[in-house]
């Protein structure tokens, strides 16, 4: 008998925890960095496509396997994903609806525990009267092992606060906890989100130090350039974009929605989900860093910027130029900037712990308080590396297999599955059973064509994308007979640590070269940790899918 009697108290209550659970760092961080690095204008026009052809077709795939698959009482995706086609593979693949949740988790809390600190350190004024170097600099300590007691003393402190946090959040259960936060967690965002973003757009030249108004970094963004849709680049980051921002292919929208009724609306809810956080995505999230940096340092500068990652602009630079408007107004900005980035946070890793938690509670059955506190355990034990090793690629190593490699895999896995085994069919009277709106004839075509053939188009670009993304030049060489020139960041060289080596190879120096080595050897231990936590999981199953064969034969 499961202990799981979890239930959502009200349909605001589900919406905002679906939006909440998509709003987060990729919404303020990870999208104006893709959009400076693509070119602004050029990233627009696929960003938007992806989303139509990828993304909310994913959402309803994703809603239905959840309301399906909870109808029948199951709340993760390895026994959802069973349900829909009798064949074992599935619920072996399913596992990376809980795998992709952990994995992820355990970085991504680390980084919502930074915005906690930073908020702390806003509010009590810490970046009054620094300069930028200063910023930087109090960022690197923040993150580095301290010489005397070789750990990083207050991101240890804060991870462990924010863990708490989330655990406790968590064994309140869906109504009491996840959704409570939601409510006010994601209106207290859109507030500060909107006055960051007038600020930002109302920036003047030469007031306050800017040399651009703000208009200016909009203008960026929003001039369309239609010479993009050439760039399979362009395309492969708006694609991974679009999965890492609507946790698409991740397996929290699934156990979410498996929470409903049978009968209950998808289609309503889940566009108004995808969409409240195309809002704050594009709306919100396009109008605050790119216009303050554009405003304060130019284009060519926040290219820079670009390169170094969303994480440098938000921590070393934007609480520098916030000071610029002055101590108080420089403070406040300061908590509403890390504040909406907390909640941001807070709202996305509680629904990667509650597929967790739903595994255990419907497979082990584990109370409420005993499989938030393992989730919180095993996030912990896994996210510690990315805590220690954070300056030697161990956090990139766990974002770029768990929150990348795995969504693709999954949503092509998972769409497969819908549109072509369960079947078009009974997969399109599960989108618009109960539905409160028409959803358009179109997506049913959408579903099962464009979107598994992009995925794979996707997925495969990514697994053999060539040097400097020159796919003609590709193909002339591979027709020529000199092979296929292989990108350092495709998926087959990250597999062997082309670029690794090639730094290791140039190395200048011996302790330059001993440091790489050291770094090829966290990064594959960070590989092993993540692939032994996969086949875990995967042996969890097994054992649960052995009780629940035993289970029926003992009621024949
Ligand atoms: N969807 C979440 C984000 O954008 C994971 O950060």
């Amino acid at each position: 008998m499961s202990t799981n009697k979890e239930a959502w108290g009200s349909r605001i209550g589900l919406i905002l925890a679906m939006a909440g659970n998509a709003v987060g760092f990729g919404n303020f961080l990870r999208f104006p960095v893709q959009a400076v690095q693509n070119g602004g204008g050029a990233f627009i026009i696929p960003y938007l496509t992806c989303f139509l052809l990828m993304g909310i077709p994913l959402l309803f795939i994703e809603w239905s396997i959840g309301r399906y698959g909870g109808n029948k009482g199951f709340h993760s995706t390895p026994f959802m994903m069973h349900s829909l086609d009798k064949r074992a593979i599935w619920k072996y693949v399913g596992v990376f609806g809980i795998f992709s949740n952990i994995g992820i988790a355990a970085y991504y809390c680390y980084l919502e525990s930074w915005t906690l600190s930073y908020t702390m350190h806003s509010a009590i004024g810490t970046f009054t009267g620094m300069t930028q170097a200063q910023v930087i600099q109090l960022f690197s300590d923040y993150i580095s092992i301290d010489k005397a007691t070789l750990i990083p003393f207050e991101s240890i402190v804060f991870f462990i606060i924010c863990l708490a946090i989330n655990i406790f959040i968590l064994s309140k259960g869906l109504k009491g906890g996840v959704e409570r936060v939601a409510k006010i967690g994601m209106p207290l965002l859109i507030i500060f989100g909107i006055f960051l973003a007038i600020k930002a757009v109302t920036l003047k030249a030469g007031t306050d130090g800017a040399v651009n108004d703000g208009i200016v970094g909009l203008n960026f963004l929003w001039t369309p350039d239609f010479s993009s849709i050439w760039s399979p680049k362009v395309w492969l980051a708006a694609a991974g974009q679009i999965f890492f921002t609507l946790s698409v292919g991740m397996g929290s929208i699934q156990c979410y929605s498996s929470y409903l009724k049978k009968n209950d609306d998808i289609a309503l809810n889940a566009m108004s989900a995808g969409w409240m956080n195309e809002f704050v995505e594009v709306v919100l999230g396009g109008a605050i860093i790119i216009p303050i940096c554009i405003g304060y340092l130019g284009i060519d500068k926040i290219k820079e910027l670009a390169e170094l990652g969303g994480l440098a602009i938000g921590f070393k630079t934007l609480p520098y130029l916030f000071s610029q408007w002055g101590a108080a107004l420089g403070a406040i900005s300061g908590v509403m900037w890390f504040g909406l980035l907390f909640f941001a946070g807070i709202t996305s890793s509680l629904a990667m712990g509650t597929p967790v938690m739903s595994f255990l509670m419907d497979e082990f059955n584990f109370t409420r308080n005993k499989s938030a506190l393992t989730f919180g355990l095993v996030i912990l034990i896994l996210g510690l590396p990315t805590v220690l090793f954070f300056n030697q690629g161990v956090f990139d190593e766990y974002d770029y297999w768990t929150g990348t490699f795995s969504l693709f895999v999954f949503a092509m896995a998972e769409t497969i599955l819908f549109a072509w085994f369960f079947g078009i069919t009974k997969g399109w009277a599960e989108i618009t059973r109960g539905a409160d709106i028409r959803v358009s004839i179109i997506f049913k075509y959408v579903i099962r064509y464009i979107t598994p053939v992009l995925l794979i188009f996707v997925f495969i670009g990514a697994l053999i994308s060539p040097e400097n993304s020159d796919w003609s030049g590709a193909f002339s060489s591979l027709f020529s007979g000199n092979g296929w020139p292989l990108e350092n960041g495709s998926i087959l060289k990250q597999l062997t640590n082309a670029s690794l080596n090639e730094q290791i190879q140039n190395a200048v120096d011996s302790v330059t070269r001993d440091e790489l080595i050291t770094k090829k050897w966290l990064i594959n231990g960070a590989r092993a940790l993540l692939l032994s936590v996969f086949l875990g999981i995967s042996y969890l199953v097994y054992i649960a899918h052995k009780k629940r064969t035993k289970l029926k034969e003992e009621n024949l």
